[in-house]
């Protein structure tokens, strides 16, 4: 079970929900507080996978399809594959020397298996069993929501002290995320967390430029608050905010709306993480998305201007 250490300075945000028994949870219940922005703790349920075999897969730093290994798209590719060059590695090896780059595929068979077939097909064996438990997780979870994209990121790669942040993205996404995270190492996942999106709003938004504060998307406000409450990288750790200090044990599972919910990695070596587009419609309150909640703070500028 996870272990919590937790900072009086900040809400007590953390939920747990019995899953011994899937047929028996209240997703309507998980719905509002996942959407409320609560780190929702998942008791009585694991993830069936080879541990022993997954504890020795070690992916690198780079390239970045190695390092957030988009596993949604590689078993999709590989069903491309099969579909169209069967047996023919021949073509199949002629058409991405072509290219001049080798497929995610290869990348994977040479740089995290040395080549060897054995071990790849019984990773890729995993890749499916493992994905399919969380499909029909999120499914059994969110039965209302509509998915617009799927996708589902293996990071096997050591991470060491991440700066803390809310989650931002280059363009600013108009569609609700759904974000499930499972511990997949024989060690404990370090993460703290710290300040609500809205605290960092109400606390901070005055501190950005007003103007800026009005035309800017919430995306992009929420790039600038998370440099304004907790600095920059060289910062990371060092930042002076409160945090709660939790430890997910191997195979633990949780969700929460990374978007909402300050968070840092102090260290992790092997997790997956999902990031489902949802159809903004679907949400149980649609008002909770984080353009909402960032909107929700903007009048105040705009009364001051009037
Ligand atoms: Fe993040």
């Amino acid at each position: 079970m996870v272990t919590i250490f937790r900072n009086k300075a900040l809400d007590d945000y953390f939920i747990e929900v019995d899953c011994s028994d899937l047929s028996r949870v209240a997703p309507e219940d998980i719905c509002r507080h996942y959407e409320a922005g609560k780190v929702i703790l998942l008791s009585g349920f694991k993830i069936d996978y080879d541990q022993e075999f997954i504890a020795n897969v070690n992916f690198p730093d780079t390239p970045k399809s190695l390092k957030k290994f988009p596993s949604h798209k590689f078993l999709e590719l590989e069903a491309h594959e099969r579909r169209y060059f069967g047996l023919k590695s021949l073509v199949r090896s002629t058409v991405y020397s072509a290219r001049r780059q080798p497929s995610l595929s290869d990348q994977v068979l040479q740089q995290v298996f040395q080549g060897n077939r054995q071990r790849f097909r019984y990773f890729k064996d995993q890749v499916r069993h493992v994905n399919s438990q969380i499909l029909h997780l999120c499914q059994a979870l969110f039965p209302n929501y509509q998915r617009i994209h799927e996708s589902i990121t293996w990071r096997f790669s050591e991470t060491r002290n991440e700066n803390m942040h809310v989650d931002i993205y280059t363009e600013d996404l108009p569609e609700h995320h759904l974000r499930l995270f499972v511990n997949m190492d024989i060690i404990p996942r370090l993460w703290n967390t710290s300040w609500t999106l809205e605290q960092m709003l109400q606390g901070h938004l005055d501190k950005l430029d007003p103007a800026f504060v009005q035309q800017a998307t919430s995306g992009r406000i929420c790039h600038d608050l998370n440099f304004q409450v907790f600095g920059r990288m060289r910062d990371a750790g060092r930042d002076g905010q409160p945090r709660h200090i939790t430890f997910f044990e191997p195979g633990e599972v949780w969700l929460v709306d990374s978007r909402k919910v300050s968070h840092q990695i102090v260290y992790g070596r092997r997790a997956i993480s999902t990031d489902f587009a949802i159809a903004r419609q679907s949400m149980l309150d649609p008002n909770q998305h984080y353009y909402n909640v960032v909107d929700r703070f903007r009048p105040v500028q705009q009364a001051l201007e009037l």
